[in-house]
């Protein structure tokens, strides 16, 4: 009867699983902060997005760790970059049989580590860092991705992006849009996932926590500019955010369970404070019933198993 009864429905296909690829690792190398997530070496890689595929999984969301940076992040348009080349081996194994997405972002690629590029003073430079999302658009598409996630939260970046698609012909490739993202204490252990060069802090562009009403104005924007989907991130301490999102976008809402989230409920599991198969299911439950369409969670080939 609670089968019959139960409002909220959590499946393999509204789960996208976030993976990691460094540049010239010989060895998958554990990330010591997300216990069971690592930065995959190109092979592993692989193979986990295949398993992940197998499993049910109904995206990819995939991040690249350079072997060298540089102050305006060479190595994301550069085609032989870890993440296109990373996304050329998936899109070939794969094909059409999941939804190839890639962290269209700066910051993993920046020597100090922030979303663009900087101007004179230090300061990230909106519209220069523009120009460069434009170029990185343009070689994920051209390496495979079905959808680009630009992530850097810059003014603008879901048009410019759209625009440079289209102009190349690349019509067919769709847009997550990381719109309201919050300057989050919970990105920490991501940062170890990317060997993050950054010292500072995101506050100058990504959203502050007590914000809620410029959430559903950045998510406005991001539609009107071309989004063909819309993020909340993080998710847990913002369900109040999913919510209104998903009460007010036309396009469909995701929400982005992140590295401090998972940390913290595998930290918890481990000591057996909790459990941790029921606690993962509730949290993604959560999710879904705050109104989100699409979760990207570490958990999402593993969950995927348990609800087949
Ligand atoms: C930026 C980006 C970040 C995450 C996804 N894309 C880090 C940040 O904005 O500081 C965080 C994901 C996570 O914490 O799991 N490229």
């Amino acid at each position: 009867m609670r089968r019959l009864v139960s409002e909220t429905t959590l499946r393999p296909r509204q789960l996208i699983l976030p993976l990691f690829v460094a540049e010239g690792a010989q060895e998958p190398r554990p990330i010591g902060s997300m216990p069971g997530v690592v930065q995959h070496t190109r092979d592993t890689l692989r193979r986990a997005a295949a398993e992940a595929v197998e499993a049910g999984v109904g995206g990819l969301m995939l991040f690249g760790v350079p072997a060298t940076r540089d102050a305006v992040g060479s190595a994301a348009t550069d085609v032989d970059g870890i993440l296109n080349v990373a996304l050329r081996d998936l899109r070939s194994d794969l094909g059409d049989d999941t939804v190839l997405m890639a962290d269209t972002c700066l910051d993993e690629f920046t020597d100090h580590g922030h979303c663009g590029v900087l101007d004179a003073s230090g300061t990230v430079d909106n519209d220069a860092t523009l120009d460069r999302y434009a170029e990185m658009a343009l070689a994920q598409a051209e390496a495979g991705a079905h959808m680009l996630g630009p992530s850097g939260m810059m003014d603008g970046q879901v048009g410019v992006i759209r625009r440079a698609l289209d102009d190349a012909d690349y019509a067919e490739t769709g847009i997550l849009a990381y719109s309201a993202k919050y300057a989050s204490a919970f990105y920490g252990p991501f940062r170890e996932a990317v060997d993050s060069q950054l010292t500072g802090d995101r506050n100058t562009y990504q959203q502050d926590p007590g914000n809620a009403r410029e959430a559903l104005r950045e998510i406005e924007l991001d539609i009107a500019e071309g989004a063909d989907a819309v993020m909340v991130k993080p998710a847990l301490a913002y369900l109040d955010i999913v919510k209104a999102a998903a009460e007010a976008s036309p396009v469909p809402v995701a929400a982005y369970n992140i590295s401090g989230e998972y940390s913290m409920i595998e930290g918890a599991a481990a000591n057996g404070w909790i459990d941790r198969e029921r606690t993962i299911l509730e949290v993604l439950t959560s999710i879904r019933r705050a109104g989100a369409d699409l979760i990207l969670t570490y958990w999402a080939a593993e969950a995927a198993a348990w609800l087949d």
